[in-house]
């Protein structure tokens, strides 16, 4: 293990993981063609030298090698984990021992470990902060303010992260620019739909070890990722149910071949629970009671606030831990008991390895072209939120195909014509 290099100032389980980690970030890598490319390029072009960074991301093996793509353009990087409980540990130590990258991130570290490493990663005094969740950015408003004056862009991530900016935005404290990773269409057709519905079922299964086949899955939300979790769950033979507040969504569930009906009417059916909607107790103390004796519930979406565990746990007497990430709660009154799954927080990161490599090449290439670019339009960008410009968005795609080795058609000059005139019809 190459522990000789410098070792900087940082906050993780074991240093002793990190040759293992360096192992498993190299296997991700195989699978990230798109993001090596980058890092080959930015390794030439250094275009974040001399920037200071915050990445605040799961610590996983993909994020390590967006980590290392950041490096090679320049930057001056510190990780902190995006969630308490989706640290990889032996990743967190290879980024240290391995790459010379400052990390502050434990699995399982209390919320206040946890936000006092958002603390610590802001004494760095950032230039570009990558964000999932809008915590950095969050805490650099209520509380750092001060720093503001130098930054040049933000990222963020995910949809509850662009939920929580677009709120800031509106009270007109955004006063610099930030890059809705999440909304490029190279990010969540793919990270949410098919990276979320894989994992989460992986989360599933290697936290329970249950069959899915014959259950009756109930998907809560039919965003993104619920329609990813819902498509791979009938892949294996879950009987889906999907709860929805927006009709449109719902219309789209059924059409998609799914029962649709109100959480009340789920809730004494379903044998597995998936929340993936982003917003608040939406299985709540009632659900939960109403629920069969032994029904399972995770949560897939980005905080633990989807499930109201305070309320189940008033209604309960007794916990207990039966496996990792497995815990069972026992009913007062109706001696009922639920199983829930990795504390309510995100089961894919918390029981599994989150996303597979594959689709976080997308989204991580947008990452790292979206600090390239806020770094190239420095001073040019208006404050608040910003797309990508749709040809990076088209570039990532294109690139992962040809990685993939899969060729399309271009359209021949007539095509083009005819696409971009209004004249001819019939
Ligand atoms: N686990 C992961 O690795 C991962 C990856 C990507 C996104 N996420 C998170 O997952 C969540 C969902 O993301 P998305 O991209 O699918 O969002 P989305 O906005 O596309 O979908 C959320 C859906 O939930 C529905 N919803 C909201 N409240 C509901 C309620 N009370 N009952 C039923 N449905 C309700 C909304 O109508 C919407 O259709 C977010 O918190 C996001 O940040 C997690």
């Amino acid at each position: 293990m190459a522990t000789s290099k410098h070792i900087p100032d940082s906050d993780i389980k074991d240093i002793g993981l990190a040759e293992a980690g360096r192992k498993r970030i190299e296997w991700a890598e195989r699978e990230m063609p798109v993001l090596r490319m980058i890092r080959e390029r930015f390794e030439k072009e250094r275009p974040l030298e001399g920037r200071k960074l915050i990445a605040c991301c799961h610590i996983t093996t993909e994020t390590a090698n967006l980590a290392r793509a950041l490096k090679a353009g320049g930057v001056n990087a510190v990780l902190i984990a995006s969630n308490p409980l989706s640290t990889q540990d032996d990743v967190a130590a290879a980024l240290v021992a391995e790459y010379g990258i400052p990390v502050f991130a434990i699995k399982g570290e209390s919320t206040e470990t946890y936000n006092r490493h958002v603390r610590i990663a802001l004494d760095h005094d950032p230039n570009l902060i990558i964000d999932d969740g809008s915590d950095v950015v969050a805490t650099l408003v209520k509380e750092r303010a001060d720093l503001i004056k130098d930054l040049i862009g933000t990222t963020e991530e995910t949809t509850t992260g662009l939920v929580r900016l677009r709120a800031l935005e509106k009270t007109g404290r955004m006063t610099w620019p930030a890059i809705a990773v999440n909304d490029a269409q190279t990010k969540h057709f793919f990270d949410n739909r098919y990276g979320t519905g894989q994992s989460t079922l992986d989360g599933v299964v290697r936290a329970t070890n249950i069959l899915l086949a014959g259950r009756t899955l109930v998907v809560v939300g039919y965003g993104w990722c619920g329609k990813g979790v819902a498509m791979r769950g009938r892949g294996m033979g879950a009987n889906v149910v999907v709860c929805e507040i927006n009709p449109i969504r719902a219309i789209e569930a059924v059409m998609d071949g799914f029962r649709v009906m109100p959480i009340e009417q789920a809730a004494p059916i379903g044998d597995i629970f998936i929340t993936v909607t982003g917003n608040r107790h939406v299985i709540d103390g009632k659900h939960f009671a109403a629920m069969h004796d032994g029904a399972i519930v995770a949560n897939s979406g980005h905080f633990d606030v989807e499930l109201n565990l305070v309320s189940l746990a008033e209604m309960s007497s007794v916990r207990n831990q039966l496996r990792p990430f497995v815990e069972e709660y026992n009913m007062r009154e109706s001696g009922k008991r639920v199983i829930v799954l990795g504390e309510g927080r995100l089961i894919n990161l918390a029981a599994a390895e989150g996303h597979p490599a594959s689709v976080m090449d997308m989204s991580f290439a947008n990452q790292a072209l979206s600090c390239e670019y806020l770094v190239r339009n420095h001073g040019k960008l208006a404050p608040g939120l910003h797309l990508l410009p749709e040809e990076v968005d088209t570039e990532i795609a294109s690139l992962k195909l040809e990685a993939m080795g899969i060729r399309i058609d271009t359209p021949t000059p007539e095509q083009i014509e005819y696409a971009n005139s209004w004249e001819v019809g019939t």
